[in-house]
């Protein structure tokens, strides 16, 4: 099944004059096709203004398409008619932990979205534990953000919105803002909700280090889709995915020079782990055969 799938898609920006008259529309999304499985990883990738945000913001209906269809968890996405239970389908993460966190106690900052859902305070206090249990943050709860890294932060940004209990969560460059080892817990957290919860995950990045984990990687340009597959597959198109500006990890980089160098590593690698075993295997070949 798929929970978003969006079918030539279209959104414009109206650009306002000064006389509060939209004069220029700007074409964020044109003709956007896509279908994400429910339980998947997938990766959006792309450079700077080719429509990532404005397509995930629309996705939780915080923007309409102009024209062509969203569905979201089966049902269309709609300025009439949006689902009042949408973040039980879908809740988002942006890049700035410190524009996400409102309370001056992490407890009490997860426990928002479902205190204003309405929620028995005896199951609201069970879904922070739960929440804040599942990103390895339990026992922050009585402290305060202030307190907290920059990785902790958004921790708490997906704690709160686990806490609506959602099939699937988007996170809008996520990492952005962090350093390598914040940047790790982000990716270990989505990681292991993926796998041990069925989430689905929808990670937008510019990093396609961490597109490694995911199912699918797509590259977004101008507002459509235009490369997609598998990471392992999809990185073997260096050229291509240069030309839509973005990079290779460095140990695809690594592994491609290599193999022009003529040593004779495999196709598909995307992690260090693969490229050292690769070189190991090759170097104990080479040894058993002198
Ligand atoms: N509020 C807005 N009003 C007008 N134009 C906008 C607005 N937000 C984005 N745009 C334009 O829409 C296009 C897509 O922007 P968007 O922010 O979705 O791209 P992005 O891929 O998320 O970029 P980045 O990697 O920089 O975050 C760009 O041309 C951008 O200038
Ligand atoms: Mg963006």
């Amino acid at each position: 099944m798929n929970i978003i799938e969006a079918k030539n898609l279209l959104y414009n920006y109206k650009k306002y004059n000064g006389d509060n008259i939209a004069d220029t529309l700007i074409s964020a999304i044109h003709d956007l096709n896509i279908q994400i499985e429910q339980g998947s990883f997938v990766t959006i990738a792309g450079e700077n203004g080719s429509g990532k945000s404005t397509f995930a913001k629309m996705i939780v209906a915080l923007l309409f398409p102009t024209s062509g269809a969203l569905y979201l968890d089966g049902k269309k996405i709609e300025k009439e008619s949006v689902p009042w239970n949408l973040c039980e389908s879908a809740g988002i993460v942006f890049q700035n932990p410190d524009n996400q966190i409102i309370s001056s106690i992490v407890e009490e900052d997860v426990g928002f979205g479902p205190e204003n859902l309405g929620i028995p305070s005896k199951e609201i206090l069970e879904r922070v534990c739960n929440s804040l249990k599942d990103v390895g943050m339990l026992e922050y709860r009585y402290c305060s953000p202030n307190q907290l890294s920059g990785g902790q932060k958004q921790k708490i940004a997906i704690a709160g919105v686990l806490a609506m209990q959602p099939k699937c969560i988007i996170l809008d460059e996520p990492t952005a803002m962090l350093d390598p080892q914040g940047r790790a817990q982000v990716i270990q957290t989505i990681r292991d909700l993926n796998k041990t919860k069925g989430i689905t995950i929808v990670l937008i990045t510019h990093y396609m280090e961490e597109a490694v984990c995911s199912d699918k990687v797509y590259v977004m340009h101008k507002g459509a889709i235009v490369l997609s597959g598998p990471p392992d597959e999809l990185f073997e198109r260096t050229d291509d995915i240069e030309q839509y500006g973005l990079e290779v990890p460095q140990v695809t980089l690594l592994a491609n020079k290599l193999k022009e160098a003529g040593l004779p590593i495999g196709k598909g690698i995307i992690t260090e782990e693969q490229l050292i075993n690769e070189i190991m295997q090759k170097a104990e070949q080479c040894l058993c055969r002198h």
